[in-house]
């Protein structure tokens, strides 16, 4: 009998969390459990995921981002759809096959003059191994720069870039010659490449985790600087970019021209793991410098025929639908509506981002009897306030968020860049609710306590 998906998933309905505990890991049941975010989701389409209840649920992480378009993008389904159909020579190997070329001149394109020669990669980890090969074999140094809090990815290379400890403890050692300085900090930044051996300095333009952002007049200094000392700057725009950011690349908000820039999650709409590292020609060539070392640098899947089509709709859906301007026009309407939480909260300390990634920072507030709770809540466990407003946004409102990092009271939105007016304003109004209830107090921390204590009985009982 042939597979039949439809079959498949109504015969094993259900089954999901005990199947990955089994089979996968015990641990993300456990913690969606205990959370109480162990739904059974059906579809997805535009900024929206539906549960198996026909609840509705607005999806402000947008898969870690990579549902730029929505999900059930229909010119990606369709481009991916026919490249099924017409069941074109994929991965011939020995091969230059068109699709390839084209996403790579469109990238070209896209990016300021110097950057001429893509890596096409499965991953945004991949394309950060490919960027510390490169670098290194160009400069011919081995010293690698990464800040603090940094999260290039976790493989075993992007690992020793890793701003926290606890995604590195027990995997060490990591790859030696990389060094961490302070984010935004020239000083320390000039100190260690006043050494003149650092191939490369990896930086992502605003920090995933946290959200952090740079003071301004960081960035061109740190470019001068790597350019003096013959550093490669590296931009990870894994997240930041392709518009996430109102710029397609975030480096443009202070005209930098990295050397080397990656891209991924969103470049193939969702639907294909792809990633690309883009660098010069000078330093492609110095890795790919005779006939002999053709493929010293590849990964057999990287140019796949359906991630290549994927990123080439979504190229052009990106253009068609002017998404890049839509992303800073939204971010710029969403935090217009934010900010004024700010004074009305104390909790609420600070709106930061820029476009549509956008970081809710939490605080201890002024006034005696909410500090007192603030320290209640923090005592049980540190940044457990973050999860006391990402939780009833789920549950009363139905709205999926998530805290930016561990050990830190911020609470990250990634919504699809085609989140409108609609999403923002629901999203607002769902926020007021929330830090209205923790203002107030009791009623807000019963309901929180009462999900963990659910989650916790489901779980003894799974
Ligand atoms: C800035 C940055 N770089 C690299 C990565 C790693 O990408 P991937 O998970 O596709 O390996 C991520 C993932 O979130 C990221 O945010």
């Amino acid at each position: 009998m042939p597979f039949e998906l439809s079959q498949v998933l109504e015969g094993r309905r259900g089954e999901n969390f005990r199947l990955h505990s089994r089979y996968v890991s015990p641990q993300l049941p456990r913690v969606l459990q205990t959370l109480g975010f162990d739904r059974f989701y059906d579809r997805g389409e535009g900024c929206y995921l539906y549960d198996s209840e026909g609840r509705r649920y607005l999806d402000f992480l947008s898969g870690f981002g990579v549902f730029a378009l929505g999900r059930g993008h229909r010119a990606i389904t369709g481009a991916l759809h026919e490249a099924l159909d017409a069941d074109l020579p994929n991965l011939v190997q020995m091969d230059c096959a068109l699709l390839p070329g084209l996403l790579a001149e469109a990238l070209v394109s896209l990016t300021h003059p110097g950057i001429e020669r893509v890596v096409f990669t499965n991953s945004g980890a991949e394309a950060i191994e490919s960027a510390l090969k490169f670098a290194r074999r160009a400069t011919k140094r081995d010293r690698i720069l990464y800040c603090d809090h940094a999260f290039h990815g976790l493989t075993t290379g992007a690992l020793s870039l890793n701003g926290g400890a606890e995604f590195r403890d027990g995997f060490g050692p990591l790859l030696p010659g990389c060094e961490e300085v302070p984010f935004g900090d020239v000083n320390a930044l000039a100190k260690q490449l006043a050494r003149d051996d650092v191939a490369a300095f990896v930086v992502e333009p605003i920090q995933g985790k946290g959200v952090n952002l740079a003071p301004d007049d960081y960035w061109p200094a740190a470019q001068e600087l790597c350019r003096r000392h013959k550093t490669l700057l590296v931009t990870d725009e894994v997240q930041t970019g392709m518009g996430r950011t109102g710029k397609f690349l975030c480096h443009e908000h202070w005209d930098l021209r990295p050397d080397i820039v990656t891209i991924s999650k969103a470049l193939s709409g969702g639907y294909i793991p792809v990633g690309a590292m883009m660098c010069s020609a000078e330093v492609s060539d110095s890795v790919f410098s005779s006939m002999d070392r053709a493929v010293v640098h590849s990964s057999t899947f990287s140019t796949n025929q359906l991630a290549m089509v994927a990123g080439l709709a979504t190229l052009q859906a990106f253009e068609e639908e002017d998404i890049v301007d839509r992303a800073r026009r939204t971010g710029e309407a969403f935090a217009k509506a934010l900010i004024p939480l700010v004074d009305r909260y104390e909790y609420l300390h600070e709106v930061r981002g820029k476009g549509l990634m956008i970081g809710l920072v939490f605080g201890e507030p002024t006034s005696r009897a909410l500090r007192v709770r603030w320290k209640a809540i923090e005592a049980m466990r540190t940044a457990l306030f973050s999860q006391l407003i990402v939780v009833p946004l789920f549950h009363r409102h139905r709205i999926l968020t998530q805290v930016a990092a561990d050990n830190m009271n911020v609470v990250k939105l990634l919504p699809p860049l085609v989140a409108g007016e609609e999403e923002v304003e629901y999203f607002v109004d769902a926020l007021d609710d929330v830090l209205s209830a923790a203002q107030k107090g009791s009623a807000l921390f019963f309901e929180f306590a009462k999900t963990i204590a659910k989650g916790s009985l489901h779980r003894s009982r799974a």
